[in-house]
């Protein structure tokens, strides 16, 4: 990097008022997936009168350079970021990110951002609006798609490895991205599920639930941040100050730019906090977002506000210098050019290591939730114990599904449908029967909805048959088969951004295709694709063997193929709770305690449900966090601490030894919880503090170490979102070891702190 620091003092310097509020002006050209109803207008003539600073939404390399050549036409010659929501990967997609953090396994998260950065950067792309770090504990919100999931630790893990992909430790790298970390913050708890609504948190679960991803991503190195729709606590995240500024700038150290997300400046208007785009301009900036994303509320107003004596310039300075550092990072004032003619000599996209590591990650993020008899894997189609299978279900040829929600640059037809895939595995040696068996929904209106982003291809296509020819097309298909394996699920969009769910179940039409197949007496395997939870108590009774696929990319086809035929073992662990039933939601396995526990069933005048049957834990789902079946048969010994009795500084050990006591290698993913049974308030039950996943050969043992430090066992007391302090108290602590959230054992230590006993800042 020859262009400094110092460059950026000399730049802003000679600036005027209007070119440093141009670059606060974060604009989409429109055309294609957009993410709102408002697109800007007259984009090459602001560029060219120094009026916009970044642009998102580029879809190719040659209008990158047209754009960015526009800039180059200015008095400074400043350059253009360009920006896009490559989520999961940019024209090579990977399961979605609840997929890949189902996938416990960081390297391949961090390879996969790896790739997506690449490619993007080969378009010109500088800047990803990714990592989403949502922790989200009620599945009807459909951006748990993006999510890691409900876990505080385990979304922290996904930040730091994300960041590291894209990012790849030195931002001026033509094939690095500055990775965004979103959406600042609160967004995954808003009212009913429902997207964009307001979120009231106490600052405790602030501090502990959802802002250790940020933390996280932010110590990784993040170069942004962008704020979030929802309102915390009564303050619009767009007009959050104490949050943005106070809190995360002033007291934790973020040093980075803070963008808007889409219109959310505008917003503000309708928040009931600003009264006209002057107001919402004041607010914003003030707040400390930099970047006004859309609503060109910055542009239109801030000039005016300073000469009226509303906004300080220096506010507008101080973004200004964070959005000019950030190009300075990225290399761009050196050359604005260098991702693109980078991209035209590497051609990163789609090259076979690429959809390789698409495909290992279908295997790495599937979840086994059932599988009954060893049904799964099926017989190698080489072995000649399959004679035929029936591939069943509405997602068995699709190609415009699989890429799940968030696959904006991305097209349907690089990817294997499952059938393909499957075909391939099974060669001549085994007959493949497809049918359709259903449609995805069966309502016209809801097809319309779902079909949102579609303009090229459907995802939710209704059949000209009616729905009892199809399940009979099924029935027969399945008759003549050995096994059936049935992919059912939810379209595409019925997750992602503004597609929250009422309801959690499989659409009524694919739950009788389900019935229909199980009363043939086949050996039934369910694959199920889903951007969320589902309640699947139903379905989990009907399967012999039951798998969540999730959303899984561009290679779904050979990826799924590899899991049904022990090429690959599916490997994922749920990252958030399947619940039991809609009433449970949200739920988490870090609940706090009640005062009136239920004692495993219901009883009158305890926490639970009185319509829920005794088998069904009442604040647990039917699948816990952490819950996940592999090919092999894993036993866990007691976990061992190396000693109890601990003080101060101490390291603690923790160790379990695990044996696959089945027939085939295994992944097994072992995870530590810590629980603080006695404190000034009342503690999660469990946290998860650790996870390992490891492969175990047939018959092998291994023993797993984890090291706790008195700092791991910590939490915030707080009286107002700032005003927080970490607390560490002396006493008891369970360990709980374990393979998923519900099935630990315990070790009890006893920790002293006779010294620093007592909040920490
Ligand atoms: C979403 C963001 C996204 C932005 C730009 C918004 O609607 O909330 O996650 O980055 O659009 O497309």
């Amino acid at each position: 990097m020859t262009k400094d620091r110092d460059f950026i003092d000399r730049l802003i310097a000679g600036m005027t008022l209007g070119e440093k509020i141009g670059q606060l002006n974060l604009v989409t050209p429109g055309g294609e997936t957009l993410t709102g109803t408002v697109v800007n207008t007259d984009v090459a003539d602001k560029i060219r009168e120094g009026r916009i600073g970044g642009i998102f939404g580029v879809k190719s390399a040659e209008a990158v350079r047209v754009f960015q050549d526009l800039a180059q036409e200015t008095r400074l010659r400043i350059p253009l970021m360009f920006a896009e929501d490559v989520i999961h990967g940019q024209k090579t997609v990977f399961p979605l990110p609840l997929a890949l953090s189902a996938s416990w396994d960081m390297e391949l998260v961090r390879a996969s951002a790896r790739v997506a950065a690449q490619e993007a950067a080969s378009i010109g792309i500088d800047q990803v609006y990714s990592p989403m770090v949502d922790v989200c504990r009620d599945p009807r919100w459909g951006r748990i798609a993006e999510s890691p999931g409900e876990d505080p630790y385990l979304a922290a893990r996904f930040a730091e490895a994300m960041v590291r992909g894209y990012q790849g430790g030195d931002l001026s790298r033509p094939d690095a991205v500055m990775a965004c970390l979103k959406h600042f913050c609160g967004y995954g708890g808003g009212m009913g599920g429902r997207d964009y609504d307001a979120v009231d948190l106490s600052p405790m679960t602030l501090h502990d639930v959802v802002l250790p991803p940020f933390v996280a991503g932010m110590r990784a190195g993040a170069g942004a941040v962008m704020a979030s729709f929802n309102t915390l606590n009564g303050v619009p995240m767009h007009a959050n100050r104490a949050v943005i500024t106070d809190l995360f700038r002033d007291r934790l150290g973020y040093d980075g730019l803070v963008v808007a997300d889409y219109t959310g400046i505008l917003e503000l208007i309708a928040h009931g906090v600003a009264a006209d785009r002057a107001d919402a301009a004041r607010l914003g900036l003030t707040a400390g977002v930099d970047m006004d994303m859309v609503s060109e509320a910055y542009l239109d107003t801030l000039a005016a506000s300073v000469e009226a004596g509303l906004v300080d310039e220096a506010l507008i300075t101080a973004a200004c210098r964070r959005v000019l550092e950030a190009k300075l990072k990225l290399g761009l004032f050196d050359d604005p050019y260098h991702r693109l003619d980078w991209g035209r000599a590497a051609q990163p996209i789609l090259t076979a290591a690429n959809r390789q590591l698409a495909r290992q990650a279908v295997a790495a993020a599937t979840v086994l939730l059932k599988n009954d008899g060893n049904l799964l894997p099926l017989p190698a189609p080489e072995s000649g114990r399959l004679g035929a299978i029936a591939l069943v279900g509405p997602f068995v040829h699709d190609r415009v599904n699989m890429n799940g929600t968030w696959a904006v640059a991305a097209s349907p037809s690089t990817v294997v449908p499952i059938a393909d895939g499957v075909s391939e595995a099974l060669g001549d040696a085994v007959r493949l029967i497809t049918a359709k068996g259903t449609n995805i929904v069966d309502e016209p209106w809801l097809a319309e909805r779902l079909n949102v982003h579609d303009w090229k291809d459907l995802s939710v296509v209704i059949d000209e048959r009616p729905p009892a020819a199809m399940i009979a097309e099924a029935v027969e298909a399945a008759g003549s088969a050995d096994v059936v394996v049935a992919v059912v699920g939810e379209a595409r969009e019925y997750s992602g951004e503004s597609s929250s769910r009422s309801d959690l179940a499989l659409p009524e039409p694919q739950k009788k295709l389900l019935r229909a197949l199980k009363a043939t007496g086949k050996p039934l395997v369910v694959v199920v694709m889903t951007g969320r939870p589902l309640v699947l108590a139903e379905e989990a009774a009907l399967a012999d063997a039951l798998l969540i696929a999730w959303f899984g990319g561009t290679e779904i086809g050979h990826g799924l193929a590899d899991v049904l035929f022990g090429k690959a073992e599916p490997s994922g662990r749920l990252p958030a709770t399947f619940p039991y039933c809609l009433g449970q939601v949200p739920v988490t396995y870090a609940h706090r305690p009640t005062g009136r526990p239920t004692p495993g069933r219901f009883q009158k005048f305890t926490s639970g449900y009185v319509d829920l049957p005794d088998e069904v834990p009442q604040n647990d789902g039917l699948y816990p966090f952490g819950f996940g079946l592999g090919y092999g048969r894993v036993a866990y010994g007691p976990p061992r601490a190396d000693r109890t009795a601990l003080s101060g500084d101490d390291r603690l050990k923790v160790t379990v030894t695990v044996t696959n006591l089945g027939d085939l290698p295994t992944f097994e993913t072992v995870q530590l919880y810590v629980g603080d049974p006695l404190a000034s308030v009342s503690r999660p039950v469990k946290e998860l503090k650790g996870f390992r996943k490891i492969v175990l050969s047939p018959r092998a043992a291994e023993t797993v170490t984890f090291a706790l430090a008195a700092a791991d066992l910590d939490f915030s007391v707080a009286e107002t979102v700032t005003d927080t302090r970490r607390r560490w108290e002396a006493g008891a602590f369970d360990i709980h070891v374990g393979p998923n959230s519900r099935d630990t054992q315990t070790v009890r230590v006893v920790w002293e702190m006779p010294d620093t006993q007592g909040d920490r800042s």
